[in-house]
């Protein structure tokens, strides 16, 4: 496989097997700025415990991408969560640059990508204070899956092999820091509006009825925005509710 050519802000540190690269980069994060500068980022070629979001694990066989960015962004904790509005929309873009014509990318609430409806791609987001409301340091795990992906899963997924994509690990890594890197700064300069925008422009069931799966409830309702904290809005029969953390499923799954 070829080495990856990353944007110079960016400083990639290779390894095999890891456990997972969040955890891997949270211990890289925690030795400090200077051993683990903003825009550090891990790429491993497979995980043993990789992990999804509300403690699921994340199928990781070698043949998909693994990665974990650490960003030292100067901005509250809740501020901190946009940023995986923002890394969405840079898998959407990062797909747009290395994908094949005639095929559908959806973003799905909070941050999953779908190709031609089916999860091809997952972020998950953790952070760290050190007790204060600014962050000390914000984790940006991301996985595609290239070659392989898992057949058990509640909703439908699928890789870019599956659906004839020649695109590899590498082309992923390196089309993602690229898009990264410019939609991070428009965040800086601009704030959570674009990128609220254009995530609800790109993004699946918008005005549609869906079901918002959550710990101990199923809501259902139609998707009507995403608000200003990137909560999903849902309007159900007992009115509007404002969700923040769930899985989404669309009607007749
Ligand atoms: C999800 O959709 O549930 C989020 C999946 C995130 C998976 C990536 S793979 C690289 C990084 N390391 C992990 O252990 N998880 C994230």
């Amino acid at each position: 496989m070829r080495e990856p050519s990353l944007p110079s802000d960016y400083r990639l540190v290779t390894v095999d097997t890891v456990d997972s690269t969040n955890a891997e980069a949270k211990r890289l994060a925690a030795e400090g700025e200077e051993k683990a500068p903003d825009g550090t980022i891990i790429w491993a070629k497979e995980q043993t415990d990789g992990r999804g979001r509300r403690g699921r694990k994340w199928h990781s066989p070698p043949g998909n991408l693994y990665c974990s960015l650490i960003l030292r962004p100067d901005v509250a904790l809740a501020k901190a969560a946009e940023l995986s509005f923002v890394a969405g929309l840079a898998v959407f873009d990062a797909l747009g640059s290395v994908g094949e014509p005639g095929h559908q990318v959806h973003l799905k609430w909070p941050n999953d990508v779908l190709l031609n409806d089916r999860k091809v791609a997952g972020l998950l987001l953790e952070a760290e204070t050190g007790g204060g409301d600014i962050s000390d340091w914000v984790i940006l795990g991301l996985g595609v899956n290239v070659s392989v992906f898992p057949g058990d899963t509640d909703f439908p997924a699928t890789s870019l092999r599956a659906e004839h994509w020649s695109a590899t690990e590498v082309d992923c890594l390196e089309s993602f820091c690229r898009h990264f890197k410019s939609w991070s700064g428009k965040w800086l300069e601009e704030g959570f509006a674009p990128v609220r925008k254009t995530w609800l422009w790109r993004c699946f069931g918008l005005g549609e009825e869906i079901e918002v799966r959550l710990d101990n409830e199923t809501v259902k309702g139609v998707f009507t925005d995403l608000d200003e904290d990137g909560a999903l809005v849902l309007k159900t029969a007992d009115g509007e509710r404002r969700i923040t953390a769930g899985d989404v499923f669309f009607a007749g799954e």
